[in-house]
């Protein structure tokens, strides 16, 4: 027995310290500890010995347990050691590696070209909307003074929707100027930028949608010297104290009376250039005092409020402030021509 004792604990011994794996570790834990294992096997034969070798007997058998037990403790551990250890080495990092080159984006000119404009509007007090872009022919036309029969109104140039001509893409920003006019408590100033639709042919200087930047103040006691004021200080914000402008009288339906503004050519002075097309002048935008049939139909008294409307083309002022010759290179977002901004 005692031999019997001795040669299990050197094999278990052995086998603990020779353990690859935690389900080896199991099988052997099983084998030398369980219930059926071969200590409990020779425990069963203690009856079999006399009461002097008894105590002698149980002191050794416990002391074979605790070995076995102990030599199975550190297996365990140096199994858990090894698999933290391949874990750490599997999951390395190396912060020294250079990092991967992050692509930086960079504003379309088009919307350099807005943010500088609503920065300019902000600053004067304005309120930025935005409206839809499927509007109705009412807001579009009718209520803006171009009743039916107007020639703006025709469908070779307008995107309608449905046959009897109620619903339409916008051909302008101005019908936010009745949208402000029914949802803003007065006075009222504004811009609202956004995409216009127009059945124009393609081409360097046209395409069927364009932007717009619609801006309008109505309050008491406005004048035309306030649009040519403020106006005038948005070209000098936008080319340069020095710039000069030119209001020329023109017709909208929706304003009385109407001007068009230019600014005299930044490339050449004034003198004419291929930029001005040797006019000396570049034609910026559209303006004038909102038309009283405008403001009565929104339900505004012209003999108490008075107010002036504009509305320009982005992309034009985007083209003139980047020297873009073609309107196409803007909705193309071709990246080798948008890297150059
Ligand atoms: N909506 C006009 C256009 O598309 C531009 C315009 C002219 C807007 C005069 C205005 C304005 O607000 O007062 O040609």
């Amino acid at each position: 027995m005692k031999e019997q004792l001795a040669k299990i604990r050197a094999e278990a011994l052995a086998a603990f310290d020779g353990v690859k794996d935690a389900a080896a570790l199991d099988e052997l834990r099983v084998k030398y500890l369980g219930k059926k294992g071969e200590l409990t096997a020779v425990l069963k034969q203690m009856g079999r010995l006399t009461a002097e070798e008894r105590p002698a007997m149980g002191a050794l058998a416990n002391e074979v347990r605790a070995a076995v037990e102990s030599a199975l403790d550190a297996a365990a551990g140096k199994l858990e050691a090894a698999a933290l250890s391949a874990r750490l080495k599997a999951e390395r990092v190396d912060v020294t590696i250079p990092g991967k080159p992050v692509r930086q984006g960079r504003r379309h000119p088009m919307n350099t070209a807005l943010e500088e404009m609503k920065e300019i509007f902000i600053g004067m007090g304005f309120t930025v909307l935005d409206g839809p872009e499927i509007e109705l022919a009412e807001l579009n036309f009718d209520r803006l003074n171009a009743g039916e029969g107007h020639p703006s109104r025709d469908w070779s140039d307008t995107f309608y929707f449905d046959t009897d001509e109620r619903v339409m893409l916008r051909s302008q920003t101005s019908p936010m100027q009745v949208r402000a006019m029914d949802s803003m408590p007065l006075p009222i100033r504004m811009i609202a930028p956004g995409r216009v639709y127009r059945k124009d042919e393609v081409d360097a200087t046209h395409s069927p949608m364009f932007h717009q930047v619609e801006g309008m103040v109505i309050d008491k006691g406005v004048t035309m010297a306030d649009l040519k004021g403020t106006l005038a200080t948005v070209a000098q914000r936008l080319y340069g104290p020095d710039t000069k402008t030119r209001f020329r009288p023109h017709h909208f339906p929706f304003t009385e009376p109407s001007c068009e503004m230019d600014v005299q050519c930044h490339k050449c002075g004034g003198k004419g250039c291929p930029t001005c097309k040797g006019e000396g002048w570049i034609e910026l935008l559209g303006a004038g005092m909102i038309h009283p049939r405008v403001l009565e139909m929104a339900g505004i008294d012209p003999e108490e409020w008075s107010g002036w409307a504009f509305g320009f083309g982005l992309d034009r002022l985007a083209m003139l402030r980047y020297k873009i010759d073609d309107v196409r290179l803007i909705f193309e977002n071709d990246v080798r021509f948008l890297e150059q901004f």
